[in-house]
């Protein structure tokens, strides 16, 4: 149990007590000095049941049992209660027995579907966001007790890809074809996807012949021909290299065994329309098999339709989307579905999850939520493009990082130990920590800038600032020669310092509870930063290594935490920690 949880259990039998039971307190942690948490729902209670606010919180507080925990708990306002914990209980918190972080009681199994590029071509900053915030949310979830089940919906089938794999067979038989990112040796690789699907897109508008062919290869592809599915296949693993390349250089953990593909739904379309004609709510609208829901209307009025079958026969995304859903529910039983995808797309998944629910596709107990982010800006405010319109490789944006990291580093190479070879080390994991830490610390349903310089750098709410944070307590224990002997069990919290670090360091279960329950991963990067500042501010007025005795061991111990949840906190942004900087 959390301490607010803990804390609204005691308040909560102290409500109970005074006879208002309707209502569960709430209780919340205090930015204030003179409280540590602060309790509210009295208010509420007290007009319910027609007494004066601040005479029922002052019987609470005669009546509340919580002597083991608070050293103070007073009125505030109309019907607040401050809450002030002891040192003792804060330092009991911090012992070394007590895990920095516990599996939750209600253990879940929770989908997770995130980065989910189009194959058809090379991932981009669009997709950059997806992937980095669905990565650190798993992690956050699986280190919480659920089972993940992390679910990449690449998209590999549509019309597209009639045209990519004409222009593939071409280049395998003749290279001159392929003189924009393809070679045809026997290790044929498409180096430049990007180049490869402009190179196609090209020849289908330029060339009729090819234009031909590339919808035969489609119809051939939807018909299941041996050949047609052979050169897809091979596209299909061409590019999800590209993305494993990214995805090893981002640390992220998806690999190719949580690719569950568009094309994966493809002999359950059918059965998905279907399954809406058969409860009547199909309708044909210019030809095209539509469902029209009362909820979703535009702005003159009129109803929006989820097409869910084209006049070709042809289905769409969202008929995929309804099968991923009956699959998540009925197949992989998850009590919750995140989906971690672009805000443009609120409307899509408003409308799945209302059909998945009334079509049966969905049960009623699954929570299906759609976690949208904004979209990355350049320092003109606009969408983040190359100087010239294009979209901005991920490859390319993750060199321009590291490079700046490596300029930060150098310029400091006089004062730092590192040698060159560590220096590049360092330089790497900087440069992406950053990229990371610039996207998870925002609020992510807001657009952002994204700015190189400012996220690297040691100043700030930034990746190196906490990297550096961590470092500067595992060189003390490395200065200090220390080991566990010389740290105490449990910390004594005497100095104010002391106290306002103990106090933050038992947080980190509840901040990551919230993180994970509303699908925010900036609640652990505040609360990380906020850690790190309070330990400077420790290490600035509490010697440690020249202090003696029990004071040593108990300082060493608070230490000992810090560095525990800052690594823990950074490893579940996915961020990697070094030894030294
Ligand atoms: N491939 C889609 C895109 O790039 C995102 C898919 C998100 N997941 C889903 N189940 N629809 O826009």
């Amino acid at each position: 149990m959390n301490i607010k949880q803990l804390l609204s259990q005691r308040i909560a039998a102290a409500l109970n007590a005074c006879g208002a039971t309707d209502a569960p307190p709430v209780v919340n942690n205090s930015k204030r000095p003179e409280c540590d948490y602060q309790a509210n729902g009295v208010m509420g209670a007290a007009k319910r049941s027609g007494r004066k606010p601040q005479e029922l919180a002052a019987e609470v507080i005669a009546a509340a049992q919580m002597d083991d925990i608070a050293e103070s708990l007073e009125i505030a306002g109309p019907g607040f209660i401050n809450i002030r914990l002891k040192a003792d209980f804060i330092a009991s918190h911090c012992a070394k027995t007590n895990p920095t972080v516990s599996p939750v009681a209600n253990s879940q199994r929770v989908v997770v579907d995130y980065s989910s590029p189009n194959l058809a071509k090379e991932m981009h900053v669009g997709h950059i966001r997806s992937t980095i915030i669905g990565d650190s949310l798993s992690r956050m979830l699986e280190t919480l007790g659920h089972t993940v089940i992390r679910q990449n919906h690449v998209g590999d089938w549509g019309t597209q890809f009639g045209m990519l794999i004409t222009h593939l067979a071409d280049v395998q038989a003749k290279p001159e074809h392929g003189s924009d990112g393809a070679t045809a040796d026997d290790e044929f690789a498409l180096d430049d996807l990007e180049g490869f699907y402009r190179a196609s897109k090209q020849r289908y508008d330029a060339e009729p012949e090819f234009a031909q062919r590339a919808r035969e290869a489609v119809v051939g592809l939807q018909s299941g021909d041996a050949d047609a599915r052979a050169l897809w296949q091979r596209f299909i693993d061409l590019s999800l290299a590209h993305c494993d390349a990214l995805y090893a250089r981002l640390g992220v953990k998806l690999t190719r065994a949580d690719v569950q593909a568009e094309s994966a739904y493809n002999d359950k379309l059918e059965g998905v329309v279907q399954r809406l004609r058969e409860r009547n709510l199909l309708e044909m609208s210019e030809g095209a098999a539509c469902v029209f829901l009362d909820e979703f209307k535009n702005k003159n009025g009129d109803p929006l339709p989820i097409i869910v079958q084209k006049t070709d026969g042809g289905y769409l995304y969202a008929t995929t989307d309804l099968a991923a859903i009956d699959y998540r529910t009925h197949e992989l039983a998850a009590d919750r579905v995140l989906y971690l995808v672009d805000v443009r797309q609120s409307l899509h998944f408003k409308q799945m999850f209302t059909l998945a629910r009334l079509a049966g596709f969905a049960n009623q107990e699954i929570s299906l939520e759609h976690l949208p982010f904004g979209t990355m800006l350049g320092a003109d405010g606009k969408p983040f493009k190359t100087r010239d319109g294009g979209v901005v490789k991920l490859a390319s944006l993750l060199d321009a990082a590291e490079a700046q990291a490596t300029k930060l580093l150098d310029a400091r190479a006089e004062r730092s130990e590192l040698s060159a070879e560590e220096r590049a080390q360092v330089a790497k994991a900087v440069g992406i920590g950053a990229v990371k830490y610039a996207d998870l610390s925002k609020n992510r349903t807001t657009d952002y800038l994204f700015d190189l310089e400012q996220m690297i750098s040691f100043e700030g709410d930034t990746a190196p600032y906490l990297q550096y944070a961590h470092t500067r307590i595992t060189s003390l224990f490395a200065r200090g020669d220390i080991e566990a002997s010389d740290i105490a069990s449990t910390p004594i919290l005497v100095e104010a310092e002391e106290r306002d670090l103990g106090l933050a360091l038992i947080r980190m279960q509840e901040v990551l509870e919230q993180a994970v329950s509303e699908g925010y991963p900036h609640y652990l990067c505040t609360y990380l930063y906020d850690l790190a500042t309070r330990y400077s501010r420790f290490y600035e007025s509490c010697p440690v290594l020249t202090s003696e005795g029990e004071m040593r061991a108990s300082r060493l111990a608070l230490c000992e935490r810090c560095e525990q949840t800052l690594s823990l906190g950074l490893e579940l942004l996915g961020i990697e920690t070094v030894a030294r900087m």
